[in-house]
């Protein structure tokens, strides 16, 4: 089968599967993803692709745990397709045809795959192609602000409450206090300039004010949140991915930037849906 076989074949539950993910760059910066690292189309399509393997891989996320789709059924995987190059980011299920990202996964992107009710990346769920990719028109790639997008989908997602469910999202203008806990899941990688994860992982992040968040990065503006501690942090190939409060499971943030991993002194930023919350709504109707 050929490459456009393969990928037509994306909503067959019979069918070969996205291709597999693997290492990083793992550069500091806002627009970094991670990138597929096999030879050829025939082999990275391949199911049981062999996957760079890289020592010490002891974390999680970053420091965080082993999950299930079922503790995060509005989490979602996403393939991204730059001519012959594939990058994964994370998504959250908004309503059947519309997942929410960040706008610096989709630059530059023909066609976005999606994975929905699954643990493993590589398998499992159910999967979708995208009709279209939005990013918000404020996106700044320099400086990440209004780092947020929308992937619709050709055909409707399934949601059967338990492995595929849509998620709440944060009112309009309503805030975050500082030192709220928040859930951040995903298949990035599990050390800073390490390997991804196959298995979904998460981690329990404190919300930090963006006056202290402004100490580590300069440019915190109002469509931002910060959360982080040494050790604990969302990393590449998480981007796009659900950051939600961990009492009520309302997303609150999409993984956006970071310099490095779960360093001291520099917590992930993420984008504030509440500040975007009327874009979304809008560009989420149909
Ligand atoms: N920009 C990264 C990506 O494309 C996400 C980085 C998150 N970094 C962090 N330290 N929280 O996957």
């Amino acid at each position: 089968m050929n490459l456009k076989e393969l990928l037509r074949d994306v909503d067959d539950a019979e069918g070969p599967g996205l291709p597999s993910v693997s290492a990083s760059d793992g550069q500091a910066g806002d627009a970094e993803l991670v990138s597929i690292s096999a030879g050829n189309a025939e082999d990275v399509l391949t199911k049981h692709v062999s996957r760079l393997t890289k020592a010490a891989d002891d974390g999680r996320i970053v420091g965080g745990n082993d999950t299930s789709i079922q503790a995060v059924p509005y989490q979602v995987y996403i393939l991204l397709q730059k001519g012959n190059d594939y990058f994964q980011c994370g998504g959250s299920i908004i309503n059947k045809r519309n997942i929410l990202t960040a706008a610096h996964c989709l630059t530059d992107i023909q066609k976005a795959y999606v994975r929905a009710g699954s643990t493993d990346s590589n398998d499992g769920g159910q999967q979708y192609e995208s009709r279209a990719l939005i990013q918000h028109p404020m996106y700044n790639p320099t400086t990440s602000d209004y780092d947020v997008g929308i992937i619709k989908l050709l055909k409707p997602i399934k949601l059967d409450g338990t492995t595929t469910k849509a998620v709440k999202l944060a009112p309009k203008n309503s805030k975050v206090e500082p030192g709220t806990d928040i859930l951040v899941s995903g298949w990035g990688t599990t050390s800073e300039n390490g390997n991804t994860s196959t298995n979904l992982m998460s981690v329990i992040v404190p919300v930090v004010s963006n006056q202290d968040c402004s100490k580590s990065y300069s440019g915190i503006t109002s469509r931002m949140f910060c959360a982080g501690v040494a050790g604990k942090d969302s990393c590449q190939g998480d981007s796009g991915g659900p950051a939600v409060s961990n009492s009520d499971k309302v997303q609150r943030g999409i993984v956006s930037f970071g310099i490095g991993c779960a360093r001291e002194g520099y917590p992930g930023v993420y984008t504030r849906v509440a500040a975007v919350r009327s874009w979304i709504d809008l560009n989420s109707l149909i």
